[in-house]
């Protein structure tokens, strides 16, 4: 048995001398115990009684590229079986240079996870590190000092101090850890690996950090299992700000009540034009669900997620509570949100253009749409369209799914991408779907097309005047598909 013993305090090139010696020596991985001088270690060195190959110019060797970072990572990490893990990863990294793609190979696991451990040690360090002043001795001249205790779970200082000597490269600091340390003076950046003894630091810049953290934090948005794991607590008693957690989170509740009675509750002019005319309307007879209009009414209240916030107003599906054919779009834009009606702005003038070219009466299609509300993002005076997500189309397809159990649609036609997913799921290329009718449950049939302000944006005229042209296409075998579904009522697998 070989025995060697490392400092092992995140040094990569002292494992690596070690690693390529036994390499050389063709010594197997279950010949070498791998030991750890841990923190009372001096000097990197064998200790007396370790047997290690002696070897004349050790051969460099080959290795994929993706071990050198993966190695480099992993040496950081405080688990004493590192080393031996990395010279397994080696000695069969020479077998087999694809191994560490296999990702459930238990060697390889182990190393994955120590490597994740190591980048969030990492992470947590650049963001918990807090610098305080030293003050200079009386009539001393000089740049401002400053020191930070932190406490890592790994050998990490090393790796982690040119981010700090880039980030306050105009000032002197130094990091003190019991896993190594790092000095700055504006020249040269000093690394130890030893041990540091916790300073006596406290000093104003405490109280800075609570008056930021206090104004930053929003009782609103308090999520405490989220905090907990960004900000473990193992930090906290470093952190002069972590004090105000327990009290921030005790009164969270009653700060939301206190920020609600003082919001803004003047709302934006539209909102009054919209209220008069909606005031002057009379009640809604039938406020019942189990019709189209009830839905509708029903649905003018919908929070199902935060989108009816910033929209003006829910815009439902319109058209015959019968009708045959069901044309489903993405969300109402700009001019719907206002309108409260679908297709009104300019993809509906796109729409009933064509519509009108193809000969298909719109008053006997119910047009709807995936999302009942718009969403934008204001930018000065404009509100530019953002696609709605798959968690908000996936909520508003209980409206979607209503509104077919109602109308009963033989055909419905879905305008574009998101339409496609709020019916079927399917996150397919749209031209793989286009102009194939297919059938759907419940015996209906279902077309997809492109969705008319995709025509809108193609820049280029010979372009766009060819996709009008398929789209009309589209549109006669959506005419011809309505004739088919009108006499037979059945499902079609193609068009002819
Ligand atoms: N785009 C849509 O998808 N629906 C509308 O109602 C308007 C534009």
């Amino acid at each position: 048995m070989f025995r060697v013993s490392l400092e092992g305090r995140g040094d990569f090139t002292e494992w690596r001398d070690a690693a390529r010696n036994f390499l050389s020596a063709n010594i197997a991985p279950h010949e070498i115990e791998w030991r750890f001088q841990g923190e009372e270690a001096g000097l990197f060195g064998f200790e007396e009684g370790d047997r290690v190959p002696q070897i004349d110019g050790a051969s460099s060797v080959n290795v994929p590229a993706a071990f050198m970072p993966l190695a480099q990572t992993i040496i950081c990490h405080s688990d004493p079986t590192r080393f031996a893990l990395l010279y397994r990863l080696l000695w069969r990294l020479c077998q087999d240079r694809a191994l560490l793609e296999f990702k459930s190979d238990p060697d390889v696991v182990e190393a994955r996870k120590m490597e994740k451990s190591v980048r969030r040690d990492s992470h947590k360090m650049t963001a918990f590190v807090r610098f305080k002043e030293v003050p200079l001795s009386p009539g001393v001249v000089g740049r401002r000092r400053f020191m930070a205790w932190f406490e890592p779970d790994h050998f990490i200082v090393e790796r982690k101090a040119s981010f700090f000597q880039r980030r306050f490269t105009d000032m002197d600091w130094m990091i003190l850890t019991p896993k190594g340390s790092a000095r700055w003076d504006g020249e040269t950046l000093e690394t130890s690996r030893f041990a540091a003894q916790q300073p006596d630091l406290s000093d104003e810049t405490d109280e800075l950090w609570r008056t930021y953290y206090a104004n930053i934090f929003n009782p609103a948005r308090l999520k405490i299992k989220a905090m907990t794991a960004e900000m473990p607590k193992k930090y906290w008693k470093n952190l002069p700000e972590a004090e105000l957690i327990p009290d921030l989170i005790l009164n969270a509740e009653r700060r939301v009540l206190e920020m609600g009675a003082k919001a803004a509750t003047v709302p934006q002019l539209f909102h009054h034009r919209l209220q008069a005319a909606a005031d002057s309307k009379p009640a809604p007879v039938l406020p019942d669900a189990e019709t189209l209009e009830g839905l509708k009414h029903e649905a003018q209240g919908c929070t199902l997620c935060s989108l009816h916030c910033k929209a003006t107003q829910t815009v439902f599906g319109e058209g015959p509570g019968d009708a045959e054919v069901m044309i489903v779009g993405e969300q109402p834009g700009d001019f719907e949100d206002l309108a409260g009606r679908p297709f009104v702005g300019p993809a509906g003038k796109v729409f009933d253009q064509v519509l009108e070219e193809t000969g298909i009466d719109r008053q006997s299609l119910y047009v709807t749409n995936a999302v009942k509300h718009f969403k934008y993002e204001a930018r000065g005076k404009k509100r530019i369209h953002q696609r709605p997500d798959a968690g908000e189309v996936q909520r508003c397809r209980w409206w979607l799914t209503r509104e077919i159990d109602l109308v009963q649609p033989k055909l419905i036609v879905a305008m574009g991408a998101t339409a496609v997913f709020a019916l079927t799921e399917l996150r397919e290329k749209l031209s793989d779907l286009r102009g194939r009718p297919m059938p759907m449950e419940g015996g209906r049939t279902l077309f997809v097309t492109v969705h008319p302000s995709y025509l809108l944006r193609i820049p280029d005229e010979q372009k766009k005047a060819q996709e009008f042209q398929r789209y009309r296409e589209d549109m006669q075998s959506i005419r011809r598909l309505m004739d088919v579904v009108r006499n037979r009522g059945t499902t079609m697998s193609s068009v002819g």
